[in-house]
């Protein structure tokens, strides 16, 4: 067996970079992807070889990230900045199965993470690589998770980092996670489009390394969240992946993941890709629709402030995931995102608004038809409830008229008479 080696690879026009080189884009404009060599097992025994490192006790397979790490970065050995993370749960739960019309689907819940987000697959990677660059500083533009997730890994890490976040429009958990993990956070008087700008622009003249979700080693990480779904259903591909869609890092990064487990033998069905965008911050969509013809820029609007992104930046990666996997795009309303959250939310399992966007979008496709009721889906909780919890009390206390869901919470006097009251009225 040889030595494993990776390399980075311009998605547009090819040109090959050796896996240090330190650029984020190529000379033509294009963005970076990892290419793995194919060294070792593949198909049965692969799988074999990653089943034996579940339950692990210490070292880098304790991570759902580093367990697949042929996969995702080979080179890095054992000297890994990880918290651990990954390992979250796949979870069935009727109610929400039956609110979406389906009969199979699972729910893989990102929130389950070290900083409550998907993020953190992606930063364990990207730290690792930043240290062997010797990096003195990193740094993102963010909608409150990428920067929180950074945060805590630059702290284990011991690095400083710095975090461009859009002012009055960061949720309230991720702002706080921000300030406590230490971060240098700049409130940007713009949108998040703005700060991804500026934090590219600046990155050069700061000498800081991005940690955005251009950066190629992030979503080797986040390939994770596919294999890790896969090896939950004793790798049989399902027939459906459901994800939220914003900057499409993760849109990009499955697309990657699917089309490697099926090269790798991991799996002998690809399953489809479905994107699903808030309606009022949707340019992936709005393309989609006229068959990727041209690329759209919105002015986002949407409560989902994980999401509320109106130029995305992995566009042509995510492009070719949709097209490889004959994967689709769909929007959903913030009412109904609210509505399964609220259902996500009572059914004891919990997410951040953005993340229900996935299982209002499998309720919309399996009405339309696309996805067919019997289909297998798996839909991807992005981030916990606790993130944003501004929204939980605006929907469940402040709407009015009450939706049909909210638990209002009701005042009494320290009397016996009064409990026994509210008891009687249910
Ligand atoms: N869900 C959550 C909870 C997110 O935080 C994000 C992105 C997405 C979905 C969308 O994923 O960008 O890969 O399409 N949050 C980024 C951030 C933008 O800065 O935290 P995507």
């Amino acid at each position: 067996m040889s030595v494993a080696a990776s390399r980075q690879v311009c998605a547009e026009c090819g040109r090959v970079f050796a896996e240090i080189d330190p650029r984020l884009r190529c000379e033509c404009g294009g963005l970076l992807e990892l290419r793995h060599d194919q060294t070792g097992e593949t198909g049965a025994a692969l799988r074999a070889l990653f089943d034996g490192r579940r339950g692990a006790a210490h070292g880098p397979f304790l991570s759902g990230v580093w367990r697949y790490r042929e996969m995702v970065l080979p080179t890095a050995g054992d000297d890994v900045v990880t918290y651990p993370e990954g390992n979250t749960p796949l979870l069935r739960r009727p109610a929400v199965t039956a609110w979406a019309g389906a009969t199979d689907l699972w729910l893989k819940h990102e929130g389950h993470n070290p900083t409550g987000s998907f993020k953190d697959r992606g930063m364990t990677v990207g730290l690792t690589h930043a240290r062997r660059l010797g990096a003195t500083a990193v740094a993102c533009a963010s909608t409150g998770n990428t920067g929180a997730s950074l945060g805590a890994y630059a702290a284990l890490a011991g690095l400083p980092a710095l975090a461009f976040v859009p002012k009055g429009r960061v949720a309230l958990g991720k702002l706080m996670q921000l300030v406590a993990y230490g971060v240098r956070t700049l409130l940007v008087r713009g949108d998040f489009d703005a700060c991804q700008e500026l934090a590219h622009a600046s990155s050069a003249q700061l000498g800081v390394y991005i940690l955005n979700s251009i950066n190629p080693f992030r979503l080797e990480g986040q390939k994770t969240i596919v294999l890790e779904l896969l090896q939950q259903l004793d790798w049989k591909a399902p027939d459906w992946i459901v994800v939220p869609a914003g900057n499409l890092g993760n849109t990009a990064s499955f697309g990657k993941a699917l089309a490697e487990a099926r090269d790798w033998g991991l799996i002998s069905k690809l399953p489809r890709i479905a994107a699903v965008q808030a309606e009022g911050a949707a340019p992936f969509a709005l393309s989609y629709r006229e068959g990727f013809a041209r690329r759209h820029r919105v002015e986002p609007r949407t409560v989902a402030t994980a999401i509320r992104i109106g130029n995305p930046a992995s566009w042509e990666r995510a492009v070719r995931a949709i097209r490889e996997t004959d994967g689709v795009v769909t929007t959903v309303t913030d009412a109904d995102m609210l509505e399964a959250k609220a259902l996500i939310d009572a059914a004891g399992v919990g997410c951040e608004p953005a993340s229900a966007a996935s299982v209002a979008g499998t309720r919309r496709l399996i009405r339309e038809g696309i996805i067919g009721a019997g289909e297998r889906v798996v839909a991807v909780l992005t981030g916990h409830l606790l993130k944003d919890p501004e929204s939980v009390t605006r929907y469940h206390q402040e709407t009015e008229p009450a939706p049909p869901g909210a638990n209002r919470p009701i005042e009494i006097e320290p009397r016996l008479a009064d409990v026994e009251r509210v008891l009687r009225k249910r």
